[in-house]
């Protein structure tokens, strides 16, 4: 994780990088620092916690007059995240400093190295390690982009990295092996970031850097060139089509709520062009001339598992596909046989995961078929994948994943009914989902102000308890799944999702009085076993809310209130569903007085193991 940004420019350099790092803020916040050449010195600023230290540090200072710089907000790895463990990070004798974001495996190897030679560390994190490397590159090499590239041939792991030194004081060096860099060209000035909102003020030109690509920009120059043997690359710019409109707040309190009440547009722009409501059809162009996959296998992480764990029985109960979800981190650790007409589905908001990325590229290797559904246009995945199918929900800036996971749930109930139109028993199933999926988006935006009420009331009575149960069977098991991770990430509060039936085979003993259990109960052929497993809880004096569209009065089971949401058709309930999750876990941590948009120990984009 990390965020990094380089500039070149006429404009003072320091503000325009600590207002680049508040948009990377989501890839981790509990340090930062930049580095910039003034008065041809190499100075180095950095804060402990968050960004708000750094910028009282540099309002104590001159820092005008420099209009090149490079600039970090960590989420540590290696290291505490103290001041001295911030980046950026100099070479021991201050020729040159470096931002990292990634994990240089190898380090400790070179830093015994290094010490054999006379070099000093002042930390403990890799990122100084590789900052010495170069240095002493710099011995023997002829030129600064020589030293950089010769030392990132040693390094391993992944890396995306920019380089200042006052040998040459116009320039940034950046690179990239397995993290995200992007460059950004301007009139005038040229930027690197780990990501475009950091810089998309200035600049809709950029242009995406591949694995082993070096970059050397200037004021007005930028070139690339191939880590291996520094030879020129030919690159395109793309031009940006969004705006920092759809990554700003719009009024909301935090990202996280703005992004809840969008999803009832990110659910219709992830449709059109691929759902006809008026001739009960669909078609995903992307899909067009591939043969139905004899099974499928998803694989994500986080939320974006959970997507796929949903979408896994509709996918064998709509379109007829074998299909099994998967976390990438123990997928890319087993051997996994894949069987010939297998398809893998890989699926990240961010397109940069780490294990979901080598997932992809294990799948890759075994000659599966991959297919990447991304939200982030340009990302890793979406341009590894040998197709991508973009979920179209617009920038997602929360770190709690929210309107993504209803633009990956639409784009792969799409994909299945997509997959099921030979299915003639299945034509009518379809046009009663598309029927309804067809209203969903109004439905949403009618009912999410009084869900938010309701959550609100429900977080102050229960976010002082000791512990929590979100508990659904069938399609609704990954949604408590998510409900839990929802809780545990924004409020600190211990929540488990369960599968419903499997409350008791031991779960159940953690029921008391102060242990509620959420339960999601729509009006599907599961609603009576798992109105069962609510008598269970209650017979154990738990406190159950029933999140249901059955009846007025709900399960009308002593101790239960009913959460009543509108009906919809089938799986579609699960759009209703999730929302409510969303803004009980938002409306918890805001009680509590929590981060929301920032929770502790967490990043936005998950770009190291
Ligand atoms: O960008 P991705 O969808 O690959 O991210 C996967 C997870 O890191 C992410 O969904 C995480 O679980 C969220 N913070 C949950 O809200």
């Amino acid at each position: 994780m990390c965020g990094i940004i380089g500039y070149c420019g006429h404009r003072p350099a320091v503000p325009l990088i600590v207002e680049g790092l508040h948009r990377l803020e989501y890839r981790g916040y509990d340090s930062s620092g930049v580095c910039f050449v003034q008065n041809g010195e190499l100075k180095v600023v950095r804060a402990e916690g968050k960004l708000k230290l750094l910028e009282d540090k540099l309002a104590r200072m001159e820092v005008s007059l420099a209009t090149t710089g490079i600039g970090h907000t960590r989420w540590a790895t290696h290291g505490a995240p103290t001041e001295d463990n911030a980046h950026p990070h100099r070479s021991s004798e201050g020729d040159l400093a470096i931002v990292h974001n990634g994990i240089f495996e190898n380090y400790l190897e070179c830093k015994r190295d290094l010490q054999d030679k006379g070099f000093s560390f002042s930390s403990q994190t890799d990122t100084e390690v590789l900052a010495n490397l170069i240095a002493d590159e710099c011995r023997s090499a002829a030129s600064l982009l020589e030293a950089f590239a010769n030392a990132l041939k040693k390094a391993r792991g992944s890396y995306s990295v920019a380089m200042l030194s006052p040998r040459e004081p116009n320039v940034v060096y950046a690179a990239r092996h397995s993290c995200p860099l992007i460059l950004g060209v301007g009139a005038g000035e040229n930027f690197v970031a780990s990501d475009i909102p950091a810089f998309l003020p200035y600049t809709r030109e950029v242009v995406f850097l591949e694995d082993g690509e070096i970059a050397r920009i200037t004021p007005t120059s930028w070139e690339v060139f191939s880590l291996l043997d520094r030879a020129p690359l030919e690159k395109k710019t793309t031009r940006i089509e969004w705006d920092m409109q759809a990554a700003q707040k719009g009024g909301y309190k935090h990202f996280m709520l703005k992004e809840i009440f969008e999803q009832p547009q990110s659910i219709s722009d992830c449709m059109s062009g691929r759902a006809d409501f008026v001739n009960f059809s669909v078609n995903i162009a992307e899909l067009e001339g591939m043969e139905k996959p004899a099974r499928l296998r998803l694989i994500a992480c986080g939320t974006s598992y959970h997507a796929g764990l949903w979408a896994q029985s509709l996918l064998e109960g709509l379109a007829g596909i074998p299909a099994v979800a998967e976390i990438a981190s123990e997928f890319r650790y087993r051997n996994v046989p894949l069987e010939p007409g297998e398809v893998v589905l890989i699926i990240s908001q961010s397109g940069e995961t780490a294990d979901t990325m080598a997932a992809l590229r294990i799948a890759k290797e075994k000659g599966a078929k991959t297919i990447g559904i991304c939200n982030v246009v340009g990302s890793s995945i979406a341009r590894e994948a040998d197709t991508v199918i973009f979920t179209q929900a617009g920038p997602e800036i929360s770190v709690a994943s929210t309107k993504a996971m209803a633009a990956q749930m639409t784009v792969l109930l799409l994909m299945a009914l997509h997959w099921s139109k030979d299915e003639h028993p299945r034509r009518e199933e379809l046009r009663r989902i598309l029927t309804g999926l067809a209203d969903i988006p109004a439905a949403l935006r009618d009912i999410l102000p009084a869900l938010q009420s309701e959550a609100s009331k429900l977080a102050a009575r229960f976010a002082s308890c000791r512990g929590m149960f979100f508990l659904g069977r069938g399609q609704s098991y990954p949604l408590a799944l998510e409900g839990a991770l929802k809780v545990k990430e924004l409020s600190y509060i211990h929540a488990e999702g369960y599968a419903a039936g499997e409350m008791k085979h031991g779960p159940i003993a953690l029921i008391e009085p102060d242990f509620p259990s959420f339960v999601l109960l729509p009006n599907d052929g599961l609603y009576d076993k798992t109105r069962s497993n609510l008598e269970e809880v209650a017979a154990r004096k738990g406190p159950i809310v029933a999140l249901t569209c059955a009846g007025k009065s709900g399960p009308d089971i002593k101790g239960c209130e009913t959460w009543l949401l509108p009906e919809a058709y089938g799986p579609l309930n699960s759009f209703l569903m999730l929302p409510a999750l969303q803004l009980f876990s938002y409306e918890a941590a805001a009680f509590l007085g929590k981060d929301v948009d920032q929770p502790r120990n967490l990043a936005k984009s998950v770009t190291v193991e």
